[in-house]
Formats: structure tokens, sequence, C-alpha cells
């Protein structure tokens, strides 16, 4: 019998830093869809055991870099490295701690960087799967247009469309992606901005995007995509 995570509970995160995004809606879109889509063979229909490196990219508490962690307890064919990275300092120490508190052994590799700007070498062409829960809404603007922006605003300050931080990661990402099988990337919009001139870059930068859930949530619907190579 296939083993499915799907009753699997969540990683517990024990500390959030008040400048750290604490889990929300948009992380457990993600974690949800991993939860239906994961069992011993597939990974989202990828054979499970041909997924070597995983990067969170932006993962603030570490949930899903924990999340990854945990299920490979319980599905002996995933045995990928996973991978978490943030730009914010206290977003790298509070996933550390939370780590450490589920007593994983430091088997969760840490990156501070703005993007891939400090990404070691050797990791260029590595990752099979990379999951991005960027900061999506526009930014804010005072009276005389200048846009307002304090430090604990990249959580959510995607710059002045609301996806220029992530536009900026998808030039970079093409160095990282293991490009010798097919490669996913899972990431959050936002219906609060433009989408059909974020799908207009996409494909100009060659990535093919597929919905895969949506949650109204409050003003903006929230949506789950996955992006491979058109
Ligand atoms: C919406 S939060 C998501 C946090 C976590 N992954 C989750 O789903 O709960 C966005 C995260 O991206 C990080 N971030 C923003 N700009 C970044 C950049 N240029 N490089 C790396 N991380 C960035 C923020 O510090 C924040 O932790």
């Amino acid at each position: 019998m296939v083993k499915n995570i799907n009753s699997f509970p969540d990683p517990s995160i024990l500390y959030t830093f008040d400048e750290v995004y604490p889990p929300s809606d948009d992380t457990y879109l993600i974690i949800d869809y991993f939860k239906k889509e994961i069992n011993e063979n597939f990974f989202d229909g990828l054979p499970i055991n041909s997924i070597k490196k995983i990067l969170d990219m932006g993962t603030g508490t570490g949930i899903i870099a924990l999340f990854f962690q945990e299920i490979k307890k319980y599905l002996s064919n995933f045995t990928s490295k996973i991978y978490a990275s943030d730009i914010s300092d206290a977003a790298i120490r509070c996933a550390t701690l939370n780590e450490k508190t589920i007593n994983y052994k430091n088997n969760i590799n840490f990156i501070k960087s703005d993007l891939f700007r400090k990404f070691p070498p050797n990791l260029q062409q590595s990752f099979d799967i990379i999951v991005f829960n960027p900061p999506y809404l526009p930014s804010i603007s005072d009276k005389e247009n200048n846009i307002i922006r304090r430090r604990s605003d990249s959580n959510w300050d995607g710059g002045e469309r609301g996806f220029e931080v992530f536009l900026e990661f998808l030039r970079q990402v093409k160095d990282f992606l293991n490009s010798e099988q097919k490669y996913y990337i899972y990431y959050i919009s936002s219906s609060s901005t433009d989408l059909s001139e974020l799908n207009e870059e996409l494909e100009i930068l060659g990535f093919q995007n597929s919905v895969l859930n949506k949650r109204h949530i409050f003003f903006e619907d929230i949506i789950l995509n996955r992006l491979e190579e058109l």
C-alpha cells in the first residue's frame, strides 16, 4: 500500500520572532498541497527518489523546510537534502532555533542571502524543487508617491507592482535549477497584483505556470502556483 502523508501533523514551530513572518494562510496553502501530493513513490508526480535537493527560499520561521525534513522520517524513498535561505538574519536565527527544538541535529542547510547572491557555486544546477512564498504585495507610497519601506516589510513588500522581488528571483533561479531532469518551482501570488502582467513576464522568462489552489482571505485571493520549463 502506498504510504500517504495526508494525515501528517504540521511541524510544531515553537519560535516566532517579532519581525519574522509567522506561519499564515499562504504557508498552509503550500503545506496542505504537499500533504496531498507527496507519497512514498511520487513528489507531485515526479519519482520521489529523483528529488535530491529542495530549497525553501524566504524560509521565515523555517516551517516549510521543517515540514520536508519531517516527512523524510516517514517515507523511506524520500532522501532529499533540504536547504533554507532568507535575507533576514532574524529569520535564519528563528528557523535554526526551530530546527534545534525539534532536534533534527542540524540537517537543514541554512543560507543567509538576498535571493541567490550568497549561494556557493557548488549549488549551481542542483535544485530539483524550489519553494518560494515571496513578499507578494505592492509597496505602499506616501502622499508624494515616495515608497515607504521598513526593515520588516521584506515579509510582504514585493516591490512597486508586488512582484519585482519574485521576478528578480526568477532571473537568478535558472543557474540553480537541475536542468538534467524536470524541476518545479512553487510560489504564492496575490489577486491584489496585476496577474496578467505577471503571467506575461513568466512567459518571457520561459516558464509555464499552473494554478494549483486558491484561498480567499479578507481582501484578496492568495494563489498557489507551480512553474516548469516552457
Ligand atoms: C511571506 S514570508 C514567507 C515565510 C515562510 N516561507 C512562510 O511561508 O511562512 C516571505 C519571506 O521572504 C523573505 N525574503 C524577502 N525578500 C527576500 C530576498 N530578497 N531574499 C531572500 N528572502 C527574502 C522574508 O524575509 C520572509 O521571511
